[in-house]
């Protein structure tokens, strides 16, 4: 099974309430437009089915899948997607959304590839941040919790494919 749970640092109703403040957020930043909201799995999985119920517009739901080449580039040609969405992203307003970000290079390649495709507008919603880097070259627009530096399990976040089903965030012994 894996290593044991320390402490929980967000619990449901903490989650369940800055997921409610998120979705009016959204809400409001979008009052016109085609709005596709990308789940980067499969951390998001979670978190973007209970984000989009809090989201009270119309809007189109797709994954991507994204594998790295390397830690060792930080050009956008590193990232390679696994799968890609099947809905066309030029003209409409794409909210990326992302469990944690920790260095943000995972998004940094992602933005890159996306923003090639010309879409009306191109954010990020980041359920936990964890603020290492310092300066990232896409902020995230949309940010839940400020995220110790700890390694967090839970409501998506894995540890070798563990934990993801665990209604809560804990940080990992
Ligand atoms: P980054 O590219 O360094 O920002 O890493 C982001 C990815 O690393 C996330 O999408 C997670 O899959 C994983 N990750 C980073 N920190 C944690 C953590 O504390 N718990 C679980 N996964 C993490
Ligand atoms: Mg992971």
């Amino acid at each position: 099974m894996g290593r044991a749970v320390k402490r929980v640092v967000y619990n449901e109703q903490d989650i369940a309430g800055k997921v409610r403040e998120l979705g009016e957020q959204i809400t409001t930043t979008y009052p016109d437009g085609e709005l596709l909201v990308l789940g980067l799995l499969k951390g998001s999985f979670i978190f973007l089915s209970d984000l989009v119920r809090q989201i009270n517009r119309p809007l189109q739901v797709d994954f991507l899948v994204a594998a790295s080449y390397g830690d060792n580039t930080f050009s956008s040609g590193s990232v390679r997607l696994l799968y890609d969405p099947e809905t066309t992203l030029e003209g409409k307003h794409i909210l990326l959304v992302e469990d944690i970000v920790d260095t943000g290079r995972t998004l940094n390649r992602l933005m890159d590839l996306l923003e090639a495709r010309n879409p009306r507008s191109l954010e990020i919603c980041a359920l936990l941040h964890k603020h290492i880097a310092k300066e990232l070259k896409y902020p995230a627009k949309f940010v839940g919790f400020d995220a110790p530096n700890e390694f967090l399990v839970g409501y998506g976040l894995d540890h070798a494919e563990n934990f993801r089903h665990i209604p809560y965030i804990a940080s990992l012994q």
